[in-house]
């Protein structure tokens, strides 16, 4: 079977892809609509990265097409509800990069606690300014985080290691690591912290969700960090609060409108402020991240086409059954409705065979079944096929 691999993927998924039997074509640039229809010609598996777009049009004209990689963190790119509808499955990274955002935030909260911007700045001018005030340590500072997830929850273990006191604030119910405390409300964080780290997923209807009025809920000469996204803040109301002195310094990775490409313009309200610290998106860009990425969604890839594992996709339902040697299995996507796992099984009864491992689950409009059999008499898998709820059939 043939993979491609677009946009200059980590040659690890390369080799593991190779390793186990895919024939592996890579380019380094992404494709248009027109290049990738005619690219995908006889391909089960695509890897691209932001820049690649796969549309419906792409995805109808690609009728041989399995899976695809998301060899980053968003699938956006990807229209996922036409790729589920056709049992195309979608793998992304969605915590590869997470060490590497968590060992920015902890450089920039201490690198913002000393004022290095500052004191680099006028060195690098000719300008020898010693001096100890405002230059804080941060072992004993509160550190409130906002979004537990794979982040907020990972710099909360790392953040401790370095004697901070996390406070964090999530929409769930998330547990506690280590002698982190739960706040039940963002006031009560804000009241506490004075460092405040955003890591909150970018759900639309976090959009424009810290302004003017938490800013100044914050405890004064507080700290400020955005490495999550953009438009989750308001950053003129963060300007206005750092020239006041509200706000004792910021570090920003995120913007609302970000440049399309390196060497682009950029323009914010944020710059030119003192101990201000602007990152060009770049809290989960490091080697060590890009290298996991490729090693996490090639082998996600590889164990979808070898076993029909789905474990974290994002578009088709998730699951995975551990196979005994010998057993033949048949992977099943279809509509999700009433009675299809017993049309199924009617069919495989009728064949005499008996079932040695099943499993299903469903997600929306979509239902994903797979089957582990003794033996597969002739015509079952034409009339599993011809079942008119059947998406997508393979028998591994
Ligand atoms: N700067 C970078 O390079 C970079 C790299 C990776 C991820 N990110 C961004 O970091 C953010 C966090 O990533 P993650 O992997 O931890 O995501 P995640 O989905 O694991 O965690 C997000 C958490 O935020 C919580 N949340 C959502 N809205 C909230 C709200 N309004 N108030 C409180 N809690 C809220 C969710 O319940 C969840 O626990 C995402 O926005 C992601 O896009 C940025």
């Amino acid at each position: 079977m043939k993979a491609l691999l677009l946009e200059n993927v980590h040659p690890l998924a390369v080799d593991l892809l190779t390793e186990a039997g895919y024939e592996v074509e890579t380019r380094s640039g992404a494709m248009d609509e027109d290049e990738l229809i005619a690219a995908l010609d006889g391909v089960s598996l695509l890897g691209i990265r932001s820049k690649t777009e796969v549309t419906d049009r792409v995805l109808q004209a690609a009728p041989e097409l399995q899976a695809i990689g998301a060899f980053c963190i968003g699938t956006n790119q990807i229209d996922l509800l036409s790729a589920a509808g056709r049992g195309v499955v979608v793998f992304n990274a969605p915590f590869s990069n997470t060490r590497s955002v968590v060992e920015l935030v902890i450089a920039e909260i201490i690198m913002l606690a000393r004022r290095l911007t500052e004191k680099d700045t006028a060195l690098h001018n000719g300008v020898w300014d010693k001096q100890a005030t405002g230059s804080h340590e941060i072992r004993g500072r509160k550190l409130g985080i906002v979004g537990y997830g794979n982040i907020g929850s990972q710099l909360s273990v790392v953040a401790e290691a370095l004697g901070l006191q996390v406070f964090f604030y999530d929409t769930d119910d998330k547990l506690a690591l280590g002698n982190a405390q739960r706040c039940s409300s963002l006031n009560e964080l804000l009241d506490n912290a004075e460092v405040v780290s955003l890591h909150v997923d970018g759900r639309p209807g976090n959009a424009g969700f810290f302004g003017a009025e938490q800013f100044a809920r914050m405890r004064p000469r507080s700290l400020f960090l955005n490495l999550c996204r953009g438009f989750v803040v308001d950053y003129q109301a963060l300007a206005d609060n750092l020239r006041s002195g509200h706000v004792a310094g910021a570090a920003v990775d995120v913007f609302p409108d970000e440049p399309k490409s390196r060497g682009d313009a950029f323009g914010s309200p944020l710059q030119g402020i003192p101990n201000v610290i602007l990152t060009p998106h770049i809290g989960g860009s490091t080697e060590e991240a890009q290298e996991d990425i490729g090693r996490f969604v090639a082998t996600k890839l590889r164990d979808y086409l070898g076993l029909g594992t789905t474990t974290l996709s994002v578009n088709l339902p998730s699951l995975s059954l551990p196979q005994r040697p010998g057993d033949r299995r048949i992977v099943h996507f279809h509509v999700n409705s009433p009675g299809v796992l017993a049309k199924i099984n009617g069919l495989l009864g009728d064949h005499g065979v008996n079932i040695e491992g099943q499993v299903l689950n469903t997600l929306g409009q979509n239902g994903y079944v797979v089957t582990d059999v003794a033996k597969l008499p002739e015509h079952l898998i034409e009339e599993l096929s011809a079942m008119p709820e059947t998406i997508r059939l393979r028998v591994l």
